[in-house]
C-alpha cells in the first residue's frame, strides 16, 4: 500500500474522536446504527425509483415524480450513511485501508453507483417525455440496483477478507 496511505490512516484513526468511538461500550454500536439508517434511506429511495424505471409496481406515479419527491430523503440518507461509514472507517483506518472489499466498495463501486445515480436523476425528465420509459432507462435502473447490491455485498465481505 502506498506510504502515504498508511499515514493517513495512521492519523486519523489517532484523532480523539477515533479514539472516543472505538474505547467506548456504546459509541461503536451507534455510529454503526446510524451507518445502516441512513443506508436505509438512502438504499430503499433508489429502489423505489429503479424499480418504477424497470416498470415494477403501480403506475399511479411517474419515476419522475418518484424521484422528485424522495429526492431530499434521498440525499439525507446518502450524507447519513457516510457520516456513519466515515466514523466507522476512522476508528481502524489502517486496517481497511489494506482490505481488498473494503478498496473495492470505497474506490470502485460506490463511485460508480454515484455517478449512475446522478445520471438517473438528471434523465428521469427526459425519459418521462416518452409515452413508456426507453430501454436506457431500464438498463440504468437494473444497473444502479446491481451495483448498491454488489456495494452491500463488498461490505459484508469486509471482516473474512485481508
Ligand atoms: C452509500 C453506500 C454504502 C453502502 C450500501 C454500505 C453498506 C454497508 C453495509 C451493508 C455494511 C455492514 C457490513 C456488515 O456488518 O456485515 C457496512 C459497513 C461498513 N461501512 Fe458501509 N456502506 C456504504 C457507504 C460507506 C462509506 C462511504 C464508508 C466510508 C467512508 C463506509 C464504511 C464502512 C465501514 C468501515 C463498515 C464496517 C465494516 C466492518 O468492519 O464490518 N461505508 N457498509
Amino acid at each position: 500500500m502506498d506510504g502515504s496511505l498508511v499515514l493517513f490512516g495512521y492519523w486519523l484513526q489517532n484523532r480523539s474522536f477515533a479514539l472516543a468511538i472505538a474505547g467506548s461500550d456504546w459509541a461503536y454500536p451507534f455510529v454503526q446504527a446510524t451507518h445502516f439508517t441512513g443506508l436505509s434511506l438512502w438504499v430503499g429511495t433508489n429502489v423505489v425509483v429503479d424499480l418504477s424505471l424497470l416498470g415494477v409496481g403501480k403506475k399511479s406515479s411517474t419515476s419522475l415524480q418518484l424521484s422528485d419527491a424522495l429526492f431530499m430523503w434521498n440525499w439525507i440518507g446518502f450524507g447519513i450513511a457516510v457520516t456513519g461509514g466515515f466514523l466507522l472507517f476512522s476508528v481502524s483506518a489502517e486496517t481497511y485501508l489494506t482490505n481488498i472489499a473494503f478498496v473495492i466498495k470505497l474506490g470502485l463501486l460506490i463511485p460508480l453507483g454515484l455517478a449512475l445515480h446522478i445520471v438517473i436523476q438528471q434523465k428521469a425528465p427526459v425519459w418521462e417525455k416518452a409515452s413508456e420509459p426507453p430501454p436506457m432507462a431500464k438498463v440504468a435502473g437494473f444497473t444502479e440496483l446491481l451495483l448498491w447490491l454488489c456495494v452491500a455485498t463488498a461490505a459484508v465481505l469486509i471482516p473474512y477478507v485481508g
